[in-house]
């Protein structure tokens, strides 16, 4: 069909043709929300670099998580700040840990709400770093046993799914293996697969003061020039169970989320990450951007490049904008 006999136009001309050809729609159904829980009581400490976002107190996630409940978003993801520090990042898996204490006050208030655990131990290092050290190095297969502990103390505590996210080789095999034995077969994980090492998680960091303390991630994290090898971290986290696979960051990585939708058949999760956020969230500040129809614009554009699963800072805006 060529022009004049085409002519695009005639099926953007108002909303509800619009809406009757819209490839693309966002869903509540779709979203996962990520939360901060930090020790003490009525604590609600805003983020400041990721304006909107706060650490909170069990309870207060609490309510937090019933409140995104209310709003008809399936899950959350939890993220915790130990009050200590150690290095070998012992509050990862401690039975009264900050995750372990969240997971059971969001179960015991909000059953119905589906809470995933970020297991990883760079909250939770002195150092910073996602793994045991030894000379300076980020130490693969003792750091599997310690993740290991950490996803397993974190189902015993009543999470739903584990998300592992330390990008050690074999992560996933470990604590799948590990989760079996201990009579937890049925927990699903939501394998961060392809994790790129980027500058756009510098807000989260922040959230969770887990920066580095000496050099980057780099060793672990993928470098963000390659593809080819996305595929072939996806398929060694598939081939070790993975229930779920994950590219992070979304925005700047739309084609790899792109090539893993049409070369695997499992759910794919992306992570719009807090640097995604802030950017959008900063611009607005300043009035440069419009921050609903930005948000509205990078979430759809995610779930267009293949997402089925989308985790974002935005998920209760979002599901307030999808109500409007
Ligand atoms: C690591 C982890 C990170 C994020 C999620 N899990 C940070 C990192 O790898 O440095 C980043 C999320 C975001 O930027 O929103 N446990």
């Amino acid at each position: 069909m060529q022009f004049p006999e085409y002519r695009g136009r005639r099926l953007r001309k108002n909303e509800n043709l619009r809406r009757l050809v819209r490839e693309t729609k966002l869903c509540v159904d779709d979203l996962v929300y990520p939360l901060f829980a930090v020790p003490g009581k009525s604590v609600k400490k805003p983020i400041t670099v990721m304006p909107g976002q706060f650490q909170l107190s069990v309870d207060y996630i609490a309510r937090e998580a019933r409140e995104a409940h209310e709003l008809g978003i399936p899950a959350v993801l939890l993220f915790g700040i130990p009050s200590k520090k150690d290095e070998q990042g012992t509050g990862a898996f401690a039975k009264d840990g900050i995750v372990q204490h969240a997971v059971k006050r969001i179960k015991n208030e909000v059953p119905d709400m589906l809470v995933i655990t970020d297991v990883c131990l760079c909250e939770y290092t002195s150092h910073g770093h996602c793994g045991i050290l030894e000379k300076g190095s980020v130490q693969n297969d003792t750091t599997l046993e310690v993740l290991a502990e950490t996803a397993l103390s974190q189902a015993r505590a009543g999470a739903d799914m584990v998300a592992p996210s330390a990008m050690m080789d074999g992560q996933i095999g470990a604590i799948r293996e590990a989760l079996d034995e201990n009579a937890l077969e049925e927990i699903p994980i939501m394998a961060y697969c392809a994790k790129y090492a980027s500058s756009f998680y510098g807000p989260f960091r922040e959230a969770a003061q887990s920066a580095p303390q000496f050099g980057d991630r780099k060793s672990y994290q993928m470098d963000p020039a390659n593809s080819d090898e996305a595929i072939r971290e996806i398929s060694l986290d598939v081939s070790e169970g993975a229930d779920i696979i994950m590219v992070k960051p979304a925005l700047a990585y739309l084609d790899i989320i792109f090539r893993a939708k049409q070369e695997f058949d499992l759910p794919l999760a992306a992570y719009n990450v807090s640097g995604e956020y802030s950017m959008i969230k900063a611009a607005a500040q300043m009035g440069w951007l419009d921050e609903e129809k930005s948000m509205l614009e990078s979430l759809t554009a995610i779930k267009r490049a293949g997402a089925d699963i989308i985790i974002t800072y935005w998920a209760k805006d979002l599901a307030k904008a999808l109500r409007k």
